[in-house]
């Protein structure tokens, strides 16, 4: 698919090359073009990885969006992907179904909707992809499988599709099947078949969202499959393909990628895929994993986002290099624009890819990232060397420009002051040719292009911690148009704004553990739900909520400090956890799951009264209040040290939370 280059390397090894001409490179639409070129996005989700974003005060939350979304801004994104909420754990937290239960259906949960908006707002053109990571246990009748019923699993994926247009004018472009997780042939026919029938043959279908193999095989031997299958999409493929993957002449996407920390080796990887997809593995799209880290840096994967906005109650938020590493690419280029076939690795290190509109526009992004500054966080990379060469870029065919805009970023490791996406002066291009001296670590962008900006907005106010002293009477329903509490990160189980209209009392606005039957999991949910809240450096805090039991058959709920885990080893949590149980009894426990007990007893608690719980941590001991009185005091609790604040209940069973508080 690449041309090789040319032999002039031949004769001046790496280390007498700055005396040497320089390296060649053709440019050249006459011999045909490469593939077509789908776009660089973004993955929000699997999971809740947006969770702390739709909380930020305007502007700043704008200000996010702009750098994410806004052509000729940031990041420029031309794809978003996101997860099909399913209740259940996906990474940092659960996202809401749609259909919590078989007769249930509401498609203005979570903040997936809205973000797909407000990124269609900025870029119409941007291509919205959806792909569930779990599924509501109805769904898998009881089982912790979804393809039993591929008829009752498709009808759910088709529903989220078609309420993205209906409530939301969203049209979905791409869906997938079962995020890292097996596929079924029978159920992507099904799939293909339903969108169709459904008036959504523009949806095309990327399987598997995981390894290229078994995919790749079952697609080259089943005709039908071959045919509903529009894209081959892998997870983490390093660059690479296996041979047979070009055999099924697919469209090849690297569907999930980067999930690397975003400091400047971050931007080093996510620089390096970007181009060596194409070039080493003629994948035509790389998404990152993920969009935006917004939520708790404590959880699993912190900060390996494009850009970091994980303080709403200070407003903070941090344009990470990955985010002009990306505008490198997307602010010179569209979907649908053409890679040349003349695109490769250079000869001392580090690759080079060229793209056409094909009406004589050409951007060529140049990447020379050393081994130890692009290391993503998987697969592992084999040893490589870069080195300083000069390299001569050749314009043949229909590229006859005289002036090329030049864009460039240098990571610098040596002296730490990198520069991102700065604008140098054009090139004149004389004798259609021009000549770049590269440096290790650098991008560069030379195109016909003249729209590129680096956006900017005033600093955002300072980094601060969570707030020591915090409530929510949960209110805010009232105005809020999304279904989650501000901060509070579910971890298992669905906590949602709840309104009793009936009640004349003091919690008509309350939130709602909605979670009633184990989900079809992608990971190990706890069999307990949990939220948390908060500052992980929390030692000494009095945590308190007003609960409700809504389970008939017994059941109970707690509130936590100290809560020490989430993501996908909840279910090993530990903290301090005063639970009530709806027959009348009370436990205070060191784990989640409840098992290690430091002290129980007996409470007047019953389902469907309101109760005052209050913990209190300092030290080494604990108390716990039911009503405001003493029910347990100075319980010996030693580990852990800190934590997160928690609320949750014992099983996955209706409960409802009020008036929660914490301080120290
Ligand atoms: C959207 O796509 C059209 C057609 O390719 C293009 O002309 C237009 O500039 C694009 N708009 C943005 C904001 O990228
Ligand atoms: C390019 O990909 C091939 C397989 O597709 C792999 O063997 C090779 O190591 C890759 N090269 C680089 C430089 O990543
Ligand atoms: C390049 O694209 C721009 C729009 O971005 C267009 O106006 C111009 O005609 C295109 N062609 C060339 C050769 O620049
Ligand atoms: C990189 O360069 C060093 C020093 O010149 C050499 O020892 C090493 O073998 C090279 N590594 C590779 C993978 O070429
Ligand atoms: C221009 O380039 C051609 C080859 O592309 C070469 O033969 C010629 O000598 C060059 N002219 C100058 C003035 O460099
Ligand atoms: C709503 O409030 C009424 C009156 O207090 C109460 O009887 C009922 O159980 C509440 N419903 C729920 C679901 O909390
Ligand atoms: C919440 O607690 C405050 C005291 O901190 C109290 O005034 C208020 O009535 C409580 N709200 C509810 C709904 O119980
Ligand atoms: C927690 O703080 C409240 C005041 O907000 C206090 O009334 C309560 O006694 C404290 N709880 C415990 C268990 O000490």
């Amino acid at each position: 698919m690449f041309m090789p280059t040319v032999f002039s390397a031949l004769a001046c090894f790496a280390v007498f090359c700055h005396i040497c001409s320089g390296d060649n490179y053709i440019l050249d639409d006459t011999i045909g073009l490469g593939r077509a070129f789908d776009g660089i996005g973004g993955l929000s989700g699997g999971g809740a990885t947006s969770r702390l974003l739709v909380n930020y005060d305007e502007p700043y939350r704008s200000q996010i969006l702009d750098y994410l979304f806004k052509p000729n801004f940031g990041a420029s994104l031309q794809i978003l992907k996101v997860e099909i909420g399913g209740d259940a754990q996906s990474t940092d937290g659960t996202e809401p179904s749609h259909m919590h239960y078989e007769n249930d259906e509401n498609y203005f949960r979570g903040y997936e909707w809205w973000l797909m908006g407000e990124a269609k707002r900025r870029n119409p053109n941007i291509t919205l992809i959806g792909l569930p990571w779990a599924f509501p246990g109805w769904v898998g009748h009881g089982e912790n499988w979804p393809f039993h019923f591929p008829d009752i699993t498709v009808s759910y994926v088709v529903s989220w599709i078609i309420g993205a247009k209906q409530y939301h004018e969203l049209d979905i472009d791409y869906v997938g099947i079962w995020n890292e997780r097996s596929f079924d042939s029978k159920y992507i026919k099904l799939l293909r078949y339903t969108l169709d029938k459904s008036g959504l043959e523009r949806v095309r279908i990327i399987a598997s969202d995981n390894l290229w193999e078994p995919i790749t095989s079952f697609v080259l031997l089943d005709q039908e499959l071959q045919e509903a299958v529009d894209v081959l999409g892998a997870h983490y493929p390093g660059t690479t393909i296996l041979p047979e993957v070009l055999k099924t002449g697919k469209t090849l996407w690297s569907s999930e990628d980067y999930s690397t920390f975003n400091n400047d080796v971050g931007g080093g990887c996510w620089a390096r895929i970007i181009n060596q997809n194409y070039v080493n593995g003629s994948m035509t799209a790389t998404i990152a994993w993920n969009l935006v880290s917004s939520y708790y840096q404590e959880l699993p994967f912190g900060r390996d986002g494009l850009m970091t906005a994980q303080e709403p109650w200070s407003g903070n938020y941090v344009v990470e290099s990955p985010i002009w590493i990306t505008a490198h690419t997307t602010q010179f280029t569209q979907p649908g624009w053409r890679y040349l076939q003349t695109v490769g690795h250079l000869n001392h290190g580090g690759s080079y890819v060229a793209l056409t509109d094909q009406k004589g526009n050409l951007t060529v992004v140049i990447e020379t990232m050393s081994h130890d500054h692009s290391v993503c966080i998987r697969p592992p990379l084999l040893p490589y060397n870069v080195t300083f060469q000069r390299a001569t870029f050749s314009l043949k065919g229909s590229f006859v420009s005289v002036e090329l805009q030049v864009w460039n970023s240098k990571l610098d490791f040596k002296t730490k002051k990198p520069v991102f996406f700065q604008k140098q002066n054009p090139i004149k291009v004389s004798n259609g040719s021009f000549t770049l001296d590269l440096n290790v670590d650098e991008v560069y962008t030379v195109t016909t292009v003249t729209t590129g900006q680096k956006g900017s907005y005033p600093e955002p106010p300072p980094s601060a911690p969570f707030p020591k002293a915090y409530k929510d009477d949960f209110n805010v329903r009232k105005c809020s148009v999304f279904s989650e509490a501000p901060n509070f990160a579910d971890q298992t189980g669905v906590f949602e704004y709840f309104m009793n209209l009936t009640d004349p009392g003091p919690h008509v606005y309350t939130l709602q553990q909605v979670v009633t039957q184990r989900p079809v999991t992608w990971v190990a949910d706890a069999d307990q739900t949990i939220s948390i809240i908060g500052d992980y450096n929390w030692q000494d805090v009095n945590v308190s909520c007003d609960v409700y039991m809504e389970n008939e058959k017994g059941g109970g709920v707690f509130v936590a400090a100290r809560v020490d885990k989430g993501g996908g080893s909840v279910r090993s949590t530990k903290g301090i956890f005063f639970w009530i149980f709806a027959d009348g009894t009370y436990k205070v426990t060191s784990d989640l799951s409840g098992e290690s007990i430091l002290a129980e007893g007996l409470s007047p608690t019953r389902a469907h009264i309101w109760y005052t719980l209050s913990l209190s941590v300092k030290g080494n001991y604990a108390s716990g209040e039911l009503n405001g009185h003493a029910l347990w005091t100075n319980v010996v609790v030693l580990k852990p040290k800190n934590g997160w604040a928690g609320i949750g209940t014992s099983a996955f069973e209706l409960a409802q939370f009020d008036n929660f508080s914490v301080h120290p």
